[in-house]
């Protein structure tokens, strides 16, 4: 499998997930964050197909999640982002695989499209599950809402508001505040970008620095940027074009030149903190 690209913290490599998991070892990664392609037809370059048919599509995520179960620490977490209507079988094989169902996360999508003769889609499903009772969890809090305008709170919490711990409230399993990227400022590519927010709050919620995270399915490279920021080390692949990973990538001030890799091991050019700004 080729390397694309090595940082002190991840190793990206370019090619089909199942080949790279071929080669990692059992119980060796302690989180694996996956956002696979939903097989809506979408155009992700040359030789990568999103539109199977439907029982090749729950195969194929059957087996790619075998093996993500499979190099899944004891104690680890396994999240899945996806369509709610594929999330249920996904659901189904997570639970085939005896991992422990954590939470269906509802995802709020704000301006979704209205679907003919159907209820309006507001949410994405984001799966939790973790292989035996969790090794790290922490519940992140949110801010007390406030209006914009007056500055006071929204809700009056059934009068119990003096009770509330004052960090924030207990995050709930449905998230309203991760916005789509679609600002072309604030994008890394063309589509299917995630909010590093949410990844932020992924690894918050199942990581510490030092733990291993793996994302099979590497698009602008979400995951292993806010890894590096969070200091987890990573494993990321990317079957097709990787270069808007690398250039996202390439700011990190700790990306090493690896010279027994390649010539495709890129060296530092900008650090990682001044990519989002610019
Ligand atoms: C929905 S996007 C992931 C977006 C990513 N979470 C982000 O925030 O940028 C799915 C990606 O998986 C890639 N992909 C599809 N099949 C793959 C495979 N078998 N192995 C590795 N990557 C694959 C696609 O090329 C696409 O870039």
């Amino acid at each position: 499998m080729e390397l694309e690209l090595a940082t002190d913290l991840g190793k990206l490599y370019r090619g089909d997930c199942m080949d790279l998991l071929a080669e990692m070892e059992s119980d060796s990664v302690d989180v694996v964050f996956a956002d696979p392609p939903f097989n809506l037809g979408k155009d992700y370059g040359r030789g990568i197909t999103d539109e199977m048919k439907e029982h090749e599509y729950l195969d194929w995520s059957r087996a790619w999640i075998t093996e993500c179960a499979r190099v899944l620490a004891p104690g680890g977490a396994f999240f899945l982002y996806n369509l709610p209507k594929w999330n249920i079988s996904n659901g189904q094989s997570m639970l085939d695989l005896g991992l422990l169902f954590r939470h269906w996360v509802a995802i709020d999508i704000k301006f979704g499209l209205p679907i003919q003769k159907k209820l309006y889609p507001s949410h994405y499903s984001l799966l939790y599950f973790t292989k035996g009772k969790p090794k790290t969890f922490e519940r992140p809090r949110l801010p007390i809402d406030v209006c914009r305008h007056c500055g006071k709170d929204i809700k009056d919490y059934g009068g119990h508001r003096n009770k509330l711990h004052p960090d924030g409230i207990n995050l709930t399993d449905v998230w309203f505040d991760i916005s789509p990227v679609r600002h072309k400022r604030t994008k890394n590519r063309g589509a299917n970008e995630l909010s590093e927010k949410l990844l932020e709050r992924v690894l918050t919620i199942a990581s510490v620095p030092g733990d291993m995270v793996f994302d099979p399915f590497g698009g602008s490279g979400t995951t292993y940027a806010v890894a590096e920021k969070m200091h987890r080390r990573w494993i990321g692949v990317e079957i097709g074009d990787c270069s808007h990973i690398t250039n996202r990538l390439i700011g990190v001030e700790n990306v090493v030149d690896m010279p027994n890799a390649g010539d495709s091991v890129r060296k530092p050019r900008k650090r990682l903190d001044r990519i989002e700004a610019s």
